[in-house]
């Protein structure tokens, strides 16, 4: 991955207008009036979820305006200033998540779904990125595992596939080969089934916007921030690992684990400590980015080095 430094000269909010506005009309309509007698909060225009303490780190949130213009989604180039600049014009609505192979029941899931699935929640997570910053992000979404077990997976299920977007048309980025599109990520079911595995929707209390990977996208808070995979398109259950877009672009250097991990290093640089966006000096990096006491018993017996 590219390391960039970010750039001063952005907009500062860049509110996703149209969603807010379809969204009304969508809950002018039956299923919207009954969203809404059940969700009172989605009537705003705000996207409000209830905070879940219990997952969320008391830590200061990053400043939104840096959550929204420092970013990574390569579909929209390889600056950090990119997606801000260029995602606008992705139309992330109507959209919706087919979710199949190794299930009971596929299904293919609107947004509008996706909502009625779960009361939306707040979750304030710490994310590292591989090449070495953080932020604290106050995400908006519900359990993956939610979702999954709608369609029940079945037995043979092992692995979570990912696939987010690639629209030529909307994503400029996509024309290049810094990586093999579309972007694909993966894990495996249980991780994929672990309470703090999130599907956002919004964040700092609104739709997310398109920089973050709107209408949906995947938070996985103990995993380098790559895992996460944006503005997904659908959702397969496999037998076999996934090979993922940064393996294929260079598996030596990106695991399919990819937790985080200060005592493994990255070929080409340290991962024992880490910038927090807006400050100044470095942290030290936590095992499993501080959320081990959650997922570490994921991993026991498995040799961390060589499962990278
Ligand atoms: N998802 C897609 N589809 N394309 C990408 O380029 N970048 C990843 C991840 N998800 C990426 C993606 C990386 S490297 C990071 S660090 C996070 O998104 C960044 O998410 P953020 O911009 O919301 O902080």
């Amino acid at each position: 991955m590219l390391i960039r430094r970010p750039s001063d000269i952005l907009p500062s909010e860049i509110t996703p207008r149209e969603l807010f506005l379809r969204r009304r009309d969508f809950l002018k309509t039956a299923a919207g009036a009954a969203l809404l007698t059940a969700f009172p909060a989605i009537a705003a225009e705000k996207l409000a979820g209830a905070r879940n303490s219990l997952f969320s780190t008391t830590e200061t949130p990053t400043p939104y305006k840096d959550v929204t213009t420092y970013n990574n989604f390569y579909e929209f180039g390889t600056d950090k200033s990119d997606p801000v600049e260029k995602a606008q014009r992705l139309n992330t609505r109507p959209w919706s998540i087919a979710v199949e192979g190794l299930v009971k029941h596929p299904r293919t899931f609107a947004i509008e779904d996706l909502i009625k699935l779960a009361p939306l929640e707040e979750r304030i997570y710490r994310m590292r990125c591989v090449e070495g910053w953080s932020m604290v992000i106050p995400w908006l979404g519900l359990p993956l595992a939610t979702l999954l077990k709608q369609v029940e997976p079945q037995g043979a299920a092992k692995y979570v596939e990912f696939i987010s977007a690639a629209d030529p048309q909307s994503m400029p980025g996509v024309k290049s080969r810094v990586l093999d599109w579309p972007y694909v990520e993966g894990l495996r079911v249980d991780e994929a089934m672990q309470p703090l595995t999130l599907l956002a929707l919004g964040l700092y209390g609104e739709v997310l916007p398109k920089q973050n990977g709107a209408p949906v996208r995947l938070v996985v808070p103990w995993k380098y921030g790559f895992k996460s995979a944006k503005s997904i398109v659908k959702i397969r259950l496999v037998e076999k690992e996934p090979n993922t877009a940064w393996m294929k672009a260079n598996a030596h250097e990106y695991g399919f684990y990819s937790n985080v991990n200060p005592a493994v290093d990255h070929p080409r640089w340290s991962q024992a400590t880490e910038r927090r966006i807006g400050e100044f000096q470095k942290r030290k990096t936590l095992p499993f980015n501080g959320y081990a006491a959650q997922v570490a018993q994921l991993y026991a017996g498995l040799d961390l080095q060589k499962f990278f």
